[in-house]
């Protein structure tokens, strides 16, 4: 395919190593003759094009200003369906405005959402290719983004520990993750949390509570200074035992028309105080271990902590530095092969390997499977702990790399 000039845009919620995809594109866009631009601000850019004055090249002086280990990106963001915008004419704008910068195809990066606007685009005759990203990590191959909202999750819930153990506290930390709990989950045993509540698995508050109680409880009663915390991670999504996100309502819906998430956090901590209110052992634990005051402390407290956005923010871990370096290269290679409406699935030695993006942004949820080998190590998913049962399995394939 004839590409002397690719428009690069990251589109959906930012997150980790999406400034990597875009140097990884345009570094090797320049080592293959190929001019790279920005079409800013996601779909809404692409939209808009034919009304710019100019783009930014992505020259090797603008590159290098690029920050490859930082979140959020350098192309900005916005959450828009090309299919949605109410303009009959939307798809020839774009092609003008492709036009009017002589941009012969796109790379485009994000999540579910973006990647159906790939199809689209793909079907209307626009070359263009995807890299997977999301923090969610909900799409079939791995996405720019994981990882480093993974570790930022750990790093949280490891820090909220010192404040949860001074004041003798339950922790409960909501963090995004709106149909699957892969960053949930992950994070959550990076921070050694006692409990981890994801999608995948309708909540038992009563299981919650024992594993609580038991936990807690002997935490404080060994501790030489009386000292214990209990940290929870639930992801945003969560649903309770008759299958029902919990929505606020009052929070409306984003630009792709889903529902925002907010008060799962709150919610568990209510189910907890409801049960430790009429616990007749709570009044006897609290006088045991000189934490019981009249009228001030009569059950243990319980907080929710969100850290929200802050969860894709700030710094991108090194693993998504070069899994958005590898992908964003490989999309090139794979737009002037003519691989249109594909998406970059992994870099593996020489092997650039891709697939239908149709198929790419199929949802991916959580392998409950291996929630209990995690059950058996002392965790809790808010369900009756389940047998690990493991099938042994001798690999032959040769050393693969990351
Ligand atoms: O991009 C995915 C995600 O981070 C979800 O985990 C979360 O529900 C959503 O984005 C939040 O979106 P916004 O930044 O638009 O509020």
């Amino acid at each position: 395919m004839s590409i002397k000039r690719i428009g690069v845009i990251t589109s959906g919620g930012d997150c980790g190593g999406l400034n990597a995809v875009i140097k990884g594109v345009a570094r090797k866009a320049y080592d293959m003759g190929i001019e790279s631009v920005v079409i800013p601000n996601g779909y809404a850019g692409l939209y808009n094009l034919i009304d710019m004055e100019n783009v930014v090249l992505l020259n090797a002086e603008r590159v290098s200003r690029i920050e490859a280990s930082l979140a959020g990106s350098e192309a900005g963001h916005s959450r828009v369906k090309i299919s949605k915008i109410d303009d009959p004419q939307k798809y020839e704008r774009i092609k003008q405005g492709l036009k009017k910068f002589n941009i012969d195809g796109l790379i485009i990066s994000g999540g579910d959402d973006t990647g159906s606007v790939v199809v689209d685009l793909s079907s209307q005759g626009i070359p263009c290719v995807h890299v997977p990203k999301t923090m969610d990590l909900d799409l079939q191959p791995y996405s720019v983004g994981g990882d480093s909202a993974i570790n930022r999750i750990a790093v949280f819930g490891r820090d909220l520990k010192t404040t949860g153990m001074s004041h003798n506290r339950i922790l409960i930390i909501e963090v995004f993750g709106r149909y699957v709990g892969h960053t949930a989950f992950r994070g959550g045993i990076g921070a050694e949390a006692d409990c981890i509540l994801i999608p995948e698995v309708p909540v038992d508050f009563d299981i919650v509570y024992e594993h609580m109680k038991t936990t807690y409880f002997a935490r404080i009663e060994r501790s030489d200074v009386r000292a214990g915390t209990y940290v929870i991670v639930v992801a945003e999504g969560l649903q309770n035992s008759s299958g029902e996100m919990l929505y606020d309502e009052s929070a409306g819906v984003d630009a792709f028309g889903h529902k925002k998430l907010a008060g799962a956090g709150k919610y568990v901590r209510q189910q907890l105080e409801k049960r430790l209110k009429s616990d007749p052992d709570v009044e006897a634990f609290m006088k045991r271990t000189g934490m019981f005051v009249p009228g001030i402390y009569a059950i243990p407290e319980a907080r929710e902590v969100t850290p929200g956005h802050l969860v894709r923010s700030g710094h991108s871990s090194a693993f998504d530095v070069n899994f958005g370096y590898k992908a964003g290269a490989a999309a090139v290679i794979l737009l002037k092969d003519g691989k249109t409406g594909n998406t970059v699935s992994n870099v593996e030695g020489n092997k650039i390997m891709y697939m239908k993006t149709a198929e790419a942004i199929k949802r991916r949820e959580v392998n409950i499977e291996e929630l209990s080998l995690f059950e058996a190590l002392g965790i809790c998913f808010g369900r009756k702990p389940l047998q690990f049962k493991p099938e042994i399995i001798e690999e032959n394939r040769s050393a693969r790399s990351m």
